[in-house]
Formats: C-alpha cells, sequence, structure tokens
C-alpha cells in the first residue's frame, strides 16, 4: 500500500483518479471542501506547506488544471495566465518542489486532456497549456531524482462531464470516469515513467 495525495480529489477527474486508487491509503487535498488538506497549486508556499504538512508520501497525483475558454481573438494576456498558472505552472512546481519531499521510487500523475490532440473552439488555452504538459512529463522524467517516475492522464472527456462539455464536443465518444481511473492506477502502480497516458474512447 502507498500513500498517495491526490490533488483535486473532489473535482470531476479527481473523482475519476479515485477508482483507480482503491488499493492505497489516499490523502485528499484541493483548494476547498471537505479534504485532508487546503492547497491552491498556483501558490509555491501553499504546495511546499502541502508537502511539509503529509509528511511521508509515495505518489502524487494531480487532476488540477484551471483553464479559461473563449475564442483566440477574445483571450486577453491574463485569461492566458491563469491557465498558464493553474494547468501548467501549477503542475510542473508540484513537481518541482515535489522532488525534494517524495519518497525515493516514488511517482507523480499529471493531467492534461485530449483538446491538444483533437482541438475544438474555444480551447486553445487548454490545448496549448496540455501539450506543455505533455511535452514536460516526456523530457524531465530523464532528470526525475532517485528512481522517482513521472507520467501524464491525457483523457477524453469524462462521461460524468459530458452534460458540460458535450454540447461543445460535436463526434467525441465519452469515456466512464472508471476507466481513467486505471490510467492513473496504471501510471501510479506500474515501472512506467516519460509515459502520455491516453484514455480515449
Ligand atoms: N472533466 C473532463 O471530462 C476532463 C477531460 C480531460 C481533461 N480534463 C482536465 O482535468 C482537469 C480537471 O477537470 P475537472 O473536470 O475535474 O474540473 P472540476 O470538476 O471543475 O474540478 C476541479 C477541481 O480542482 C480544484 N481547483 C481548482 N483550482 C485549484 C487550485 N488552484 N488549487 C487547488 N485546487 C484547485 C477545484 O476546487 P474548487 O471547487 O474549490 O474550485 C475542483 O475541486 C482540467 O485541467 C481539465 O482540463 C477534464
Amino acid at each position: 500500500m502507498k500513500t498517495v495525495i491526490l490533488i483535486g480529489a473532489l473535482g470531476k477527474m479527481g473523482q475519476a483518479a479515485l477508482t483507480g486508487l482503491g488499493n492505497h491509503k489516499v490523502i485528499t487535498a484541493g483548494r476547498s471542501g471537505d479534504v485532508d488538506h487546503i492547497v491552491d497549486i498556483t501558490s509555491e508556499q501553499s504546495i511546499r506547506d502541502l508537502y511539509k504538512k503529509v509528511g511521508h508520501f509515495d505518489a502524487v497525483v494531480n487532476t488540477v488544471g484551471f483553464c479559461e475558454y473563449t475564442s483566440f481573438a477574445e483571450m486577453t494576456e491574463t485569461q492566458w495566465m491563469t491557465t498558464v498558472m493553474s494547468k501548467m505552472m501549477g503542475q510542473i512546481n508540484l513537481v518541482r518542489i515535489g522532488q525534494e519531499y517524495i519518497a525515493d521510487s516514488g511517482s507523480f500523475t499529471l493531467i492534461s486532456g485530449i483538446l491538444n490532440t483533437k482541438p475544438i473552439p474555444y480551447a486553445i488555452a487548454d490545448a496549448t497549456t496540455s501539450g506543455a504538459i505533455d511535452t514536460f512529463v516526456k523530457c524531465v522524467a530523464f532528470e526525475m531524482p532517485r528512481n522517482t517516475r513521472i507520467n501524464v492522464i491525457n483523457p477524453t472527456v469524462l462521461a460524468e462531464a459530458w452534460h458540460v462539455y458535450g454540447e461543445m464536443m460535436p463526434g467525441f465518444e465519452p469515456v466512464p470516469g472508471k476507466l481513467v481511473g486505471k490510467a492513473f492506477e496504471r501510471s501510479v502502480d506500474g515501472f512506467i515513467t516519460g509515459e502520455i497516458i491516453f484514455v480515449d474512447a
């Protein structure tokens, strides 16, 4: 049994990830609500405080990455930076700071999303930062210390979120959260590293 910090645990992707972590001691974290620890992934201090408070942990699973959705013509620099500081730098900082605290042979699992390979209108910031995270994971795997691993889950839309995003995504087929949970399980329980684990229908 591993000790796993699940960030964004109350969100839709967090709930999907949770279905794949049944064999482990899961410590939940998020920005608000009924979680074990409150954390804001856009704050370096908040991330550091989380790791210090938890103490020993073998895995970090992050499912947070806030994105602004509008057309490229309408997207302001502020909206770009909000997305970059959450979905891109927030996740990079979870790893950058987390490598100081994670147990030997531990693992990080990040979140991206299918829109960087299957673009749709209004999702340019999500697509761009998802692509950045996929690239970050593939390349930083060669520099991870103490036998630690890193992977990213790149899922299509969840069945549980279809009522929110379905209208924006004609021609897409949603996948059940339980299937996406398997991808998180493969990352945490397997030996792979530097992988972009796609979950598509
Ligand atoms: N849903 C899908 O079908 C799907 C598919 C592929 C990829 N994704 C990606 O998965 C990620 C999460 O999506 P989701 O659908 O799970 O969203 P969600 O249901 O809105 O959940 C997001 C969770 O993250 C928390 N959060 C937001 N900003 C935070 C921060 N700075 N620090 C800590 N926690 C924060 C939220 O807390 P509060 O409630 O306090 O705001 C909420 O609990 C996104 O990057 C999305 O692009 C989602």
